[in-house]
């Protein structure tokens, strides 16, 4: 029988069905906050029947950023600033999710579309 769309329960958490949407990059953050785009781009996701929503990779410092377009939940602010996009992902039944991150040495790298090449210092890297 098929499960996908089966509650699932991991621990105390459960879910409407097996649909996890990845964490997925959008390079369209300022300054780690998350923007508009990612209520829209993670709320239509929950809207649109997922069980799961994660959070792009979400850096932990500054510098552990992929680009300096990703997000971060460095500070308090940056964590407040992600409630009201969990909050409307948990009003449309699907379970909000982050992946917290640190990219290492692979951080301060260029959009994709840009070539992705190291970035210095006095260029956001
Ligand atoms: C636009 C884009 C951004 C991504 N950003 C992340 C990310 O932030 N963190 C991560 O672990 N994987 C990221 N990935 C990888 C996905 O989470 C996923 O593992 C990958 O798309 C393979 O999944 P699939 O086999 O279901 O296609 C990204 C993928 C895409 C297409």
């Amino acid at each position: 029988m098929n499960k996908l769309f089966s509650p699932l329960t991991l621990g105390s958490v459960t879910f409407r069905n097996r649909i996890f949407v990845s964490p997925m990059c959008q390079y369209s953050c300022r300054d780690g906050f998350p923007t508009d785009w990612h209520l829209v781009h993670l709320g239509s996701r929950a809207v649109g029947g997922a069980g799961l929503v994660m959070v792009e990779a979400t850096a932990v410092t500054p510098n552990g950023r992929i680009s300096p377009d990703d997000s971060g939940i460095w500070s308090d602010t940056h964590g407040e600033a992600f409630r009201p996009i969990a909050r409307f992902i948990a009003e449309q039944g699907a379970v909000p999710g982050i992946q917290l991150s640190h990219a290492g040495r692979k951080a301060s790298t260029d959009k994709p579309w840009k070539g992705g090449g190291p970035l210095a210092t006095d260029q956001r890297g």
